[in-house]
């Protein structure tokens, strides 16, 4: 089995894509670091504690990343975040608090120790702003060619931003983090927009959930139902609320949900497009292509695969 690390800014979505990780037994969960982004770096690493407890996997360890990018020195929690995700990040439905605490070690060091213990067996799914991976490449550059890949849930090729015209949410956190990881060199798969806005979820799947007459599956029930509404008041035109940090897990698991472009990319880090993904010019010509852009994905598998998954997962 392959091991996973997933980095979180616990929202909604990041808590489907724990329980997708957990519903998977080709991969093995061995740790969750925390960001910031939908919630505050401390609420997201409560909020990760407490899902996996309630999921039924208290031996999954949690670790402290960095609390804001990498060129400011404090991060505020944008109205339209809380607006999506609930001032709590999991649709303001209450859960018991963990007893646990974080580990001692920080985000960065578990990743780059991680890199060292599994290798290629290992993939990185960095599901908020690239900020605690482009640390751990900055403290151990070698980790680019030890680690087994890096599958991120951000930003956008073919598609508008959800942030605005070009930006979407986690590039636009950190887009200096998210250049570096860019041009780093690591093995990296982008499922941003272009196929995160195509893997909808509806109440319909929703009360499936909550027909388990489980803690799991109400929970998870309410959380997703806050976040579809916050959706029919953002994107009415969607008809349902994307699957982003999902999809990311899901092609993890398996690559072949979605087809892939190489390309060498870069994040636009000044000027008007500041916090835009796109290909790097300057490398459109080099023989090996260390990213993939996620462009087409199949749908209907893939939402087979994410309810089966997790109903699975909640109905204990
Ligand atoms: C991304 O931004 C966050 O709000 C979501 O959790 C997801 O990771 C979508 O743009
Ligand atoms: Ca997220």
């Amino acid at each position: 089995t392959k091991k996973l690390i997933l980095d979180l800014d616990t929202g909604v979505d990041d808590a489907l894509a724990i329980s997708y990780a957990l519903g998977s037994p080709e991969v093995e969960l061995i740790g969750i670091t925390g960001t910031y982004g939908n919630v505050l770096l401390e609420q997201g690493v409560r909020n990760s504690l407490a899902i996996t407890d309630l999921l039924g996997h208290p031996e999954v360890k949690v670790y402290k990343g960095l609390p804001h990018s990498s060129t400011t020195d404090s991060f505020e929690v944008l109205d339209i975040s809380a607006f999506i995700h609930g001032k709590n990040g999991i649709g303001d439905v209450d859960i018991p608090d963990s007893n646990r605490e974080p580990e001692t070690e920080s985000a960065v060091d578990f990743i780059i120790d991680a890199v060292k213990t599994y290798g290629k067996d290992l993939i990185y799914v960095p599901t908020g702003p690239m900020t605690n991976i482009a640390a751990a490449l900055k403290k151990a550059p070698e980790i680019k060619d030890e680690i087994g890949k890096i599958v991120l849930m951000g930003g956008a090729l073919t598609v508008c931003g959800n942030v605005n015209g070009w930006e979407e949410a986690n590039i636009s956190q950190d887009p200096e983090a998210a250049d570096y990881l860019f041009r780093s060199g690591a093995p990296a798969t982008m499922v941003g927009l272009d196929v995160t806005l195509q893997t909808l979820l509806t109440y319909k799947e929703t009360q499936t959930w909550r027909d388990l007459g489980t803690k799991a599956g109400n929970f998870l029930a309410d959380m997703t139902d806050y976040y579809i509404k916050a959706y029919e008041t953002t994107s009415p035109h969607l008809g349902g609320c994307g699957l982003h940090d999902p999809l990311a897990v899901g092609v993890a698991v398996d690559p072949t949900l979605v087809t892939t472009l190489p390309i060498n990319m870069k994040v636009d880090v000044e000027g008007p497009t500041r916090g835009r993904t796109i290909g790097d010019n300057t490398r459109m010509n080099d023989p090996v292509k260390t990213m993939q852009a996620a462009v087409q994905v199949d749908v209907p598998r893939f939402l087979n695969e994410f309810m089966t998954r997790i109903t699975a997962l909640a109905k204990n």
